[in-house]
């Protein structure tokens, strides 16, 4: 609970910086004609949109905007991490790409716990032994390999001069820096690229990564083998044995993204395309449209009390399936067709009262698992119709704060979002699954759920968000809000939001969420609450107009397709296009 009280105080001091979440209006969202792409950093955006303009496909510039988010929001932005890819082609086929962390080879089941079998705090989410095995290099050159059109060198150019040449802070890079500096200190490695001198870099100043430059170097000249192979995975091994870590050569070398089939299923006319499991993303996000699909959630308006007891209660019931079953289908056998039918969705439905709260506790089954929230989305789409909606993340802002010396790569601390202790009852007093248990080899669950959305066959909407556990609640609401509420995609992103996940037994709602009338008669049916922080940042496209009802005026020559939103709740990012 201390760990997630602590990540919680450090995204608000963040993201209160300078953001204002309107509720009744927002400006409407910017428009574009031939693609677009948005991201957590400015310099990333336009990296992605001129790979679009000079003819690259959403492919090509997302492994553009991916490279440039690594070095300019080395936040969540990575080499050194892992994430997930799901492509719309313009022909219709949708596809997923994997390149979650893995288990090193000698990793085992109780390794964050002590000789009594205590978790020891931090071990799994601080230093080298938290650290997954790399899959973001793997992953970009698998899509870029099979749906991309331009050769490696050029689309990663931006990303190693960023690095090798510097650029410019401005405020919000420098803030965001100078939360990790305590930890830097600590990480001799750290610290000679992400403090400056002993402190942290200040707005105005040019930021060098000499290193990772050259890391960048290696990937373009070699691809998988400049990272996996060579002088890089040497670097990297010999850094997580120096700093009790258990990467080794043979692990890296061994690493492979895979290609699966997305989770799909049907929202009112909807078509929703997300995250398969090793992801959670997709399965909640499925399992709890389908229930909400039985609800007039348009009628009861936008944050009555009626639909927020319906959407937790759909909640309530997603995340427990979740945390019961899902893990590495590589691993662990469990039907995802189940939780996404409609006649499951419709089960479930059954068990839902109108005016009582359901204790979670009566629905039996594991207890949730702590979570890093720090991730990053940028979606893309391109002039043919291509998208890319793409999530990849250190698990912690930052990772696990140690970086590989000599290469310039921040590593993550992915193997927190493994149960660090099946079987036993986990901090809530509840037992955890075995399913997410940690295996050599295995890939932990993830909540990531980079997601596309098509209406009549035709692609409507491209939505991601950061958040861990709340990544599939800030894509939910966000769909809701542009189909069922009518609102512009803007509206839709900066619209308050609240949260539910089954475990902790608590709706929790950003602030001006919920009127003091909305929330007692939450309280009537049951409901506990509490004011929540800032967990997402959506990076969102909509195709068509600024929102599903409004058509750009084509009488005054206005051609734009696609509407761009990126959430204020951190103060960085943007939407850009041409
Ligand atoms: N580490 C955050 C997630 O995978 O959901």
């Amino acid at each position: 609970m201390r760990a997630i009280k602590a990540l919680i105080g450090l995204v608000s001091s963040l993201a209160l910086t300078g953001a204002q979440i309107v509720t009744a209006a927002a400006p409407p969202p910017p428009g574009a004609e031939n693609g677009m792409v948005v991201s957590a950093h400015r310099l990333a955006t336009d990296a992605g949109v001129a790979v679009l303009k000079q003819g690259g496909n959403a492919v090509d510039a997302a492994i553009a905007v991916a490279y440039v988010l690594a070095v300019t929001f080395p936040e969540a932005g990575n080499i050194g991490g892992g994430g997930f890819m799901t492509i719309r082609l313009a022909n219709g086929r949708s596809t997923f790409i994997d390149f979650r962390e893995t288990a090193p080879a000698a990793a085992t089941a109780m390794m964050y716990q002590d000789k009594a079998g205590n978790v020891v705090p931090l071990l799994s989410t601080r230093g080298h032994l938290s650290v997954g095995v790399p899959g973001t290099v793997a992953g970009l050159e698998l899509a870029r390999t099979k749906y991309g059109t331009r050769p490696r060198a050029p689309l990663m150019a931006t990303a190693i001069a960023l690095a090798s040449k510097g650029f410019v802070l401005d405020q919000g890079d420098a803030d965001f820096l100078a939360e990790g500096a305590t930890d830097f200190a600590q990480d001799p490695a750290s610290a000679a690229v992400f403090l400056n001198r002993g402190k942290p870099w200040r707005a105005g100043q040019r930021w060098v990564q000499a290193d990772l430059g050259r890391t960048l170097q290696a990937v373009s000249a070699r691809g998988n083998d400049g990272f996996y192979k060579g002088p890089v995975a040497a670097s990297l091994a010999a850094a997580s044995q120096a700093g009790g870590g258990i990467i080794t050569a043979a692990d890296l070398a061994g690493y492979k993204a895979v290609e699966r089939k997305p989770i799909e299923c049907d929202y009112r006319s909807f078509h929703i395309i997300s995250a398969p499991p090793p992801s959670s993303g997709g399965v909640v996000l499925c399992e709890t449209l389908n229930v909400l699909e039985g609800y007039p959630l348009a009628a009861l308006g936008f944050h009555s009390a009626q639909g927020v007891h319906f959407t937790t209660e759909a909640l309530r019931r997603s995340y427990r399936d979740r945390n019961l079953n899902l893990g590495d289908p590589d691993f662990v056998k469990f039907d995802t067709s189940r939780f996404t039918s409609k006649a499951y969705a419709a089960e479930l439905r059954a068990g839902i009262s109108a005016d009582k709260a359901t204790p979670s506790a009566s629905l039996t089954g594991p207890g949730a698992a702590h979570e890093g929230k720090s991730t990053t989305h940028f979606s893309v789409v391109d002039k043919a119709g291509n998208a890319v909606s793409l999530t990849y993340t250190l698990n912690d802002w930052f990772g696990a704060r140690v970086t590989a010396g000599g290469t310039g790569v921040l590593l993550n601390d992915e193997m927190d979002d493994f149960s660090a202790k099946p079987g036993f009852p986990n901090m809530y007093g509840l037992v955890e699954g075995t399913n997410n248990a940690i295996a050599p080899g295995k890939r932990p669950l993830s909540s990531m759920a980079p997601t596309i959305v098509t209406h009549d066959g035709a692609l409507s909407m491209v939505i991601g968000t950061p958040g861990g556990s709340h990544i599939p609640t800030g894509v939910l609401q966000v769909m809701v809000n542009v189909i069922d509420h009518g609102m512009t995609l803007t509206e839709a992103v900066n619209a308050p939001r609240i949260h539910a996940q089954w475990l902790p037994d608590v709706i929790y709602y950003e602030k001006d969420a919920l009127s003091a009338d909305t929330m007692a008669v939450l309280m009537a049916k049951g409901h506990r609450l509490e004011q929540m922080d800032y967990w997402n940042q959506v990076a969102a496209i909509l195709v068509g107009g600024p929102s599903l009802a409004m058509k750009p005026n084509a009488a005054t020559g206005n051609r734009w397709r696609y509407f761009g939103a990126i959430d204020p709740r951190l103060p960085v990012g943007s939407v850009g296009g041409y």
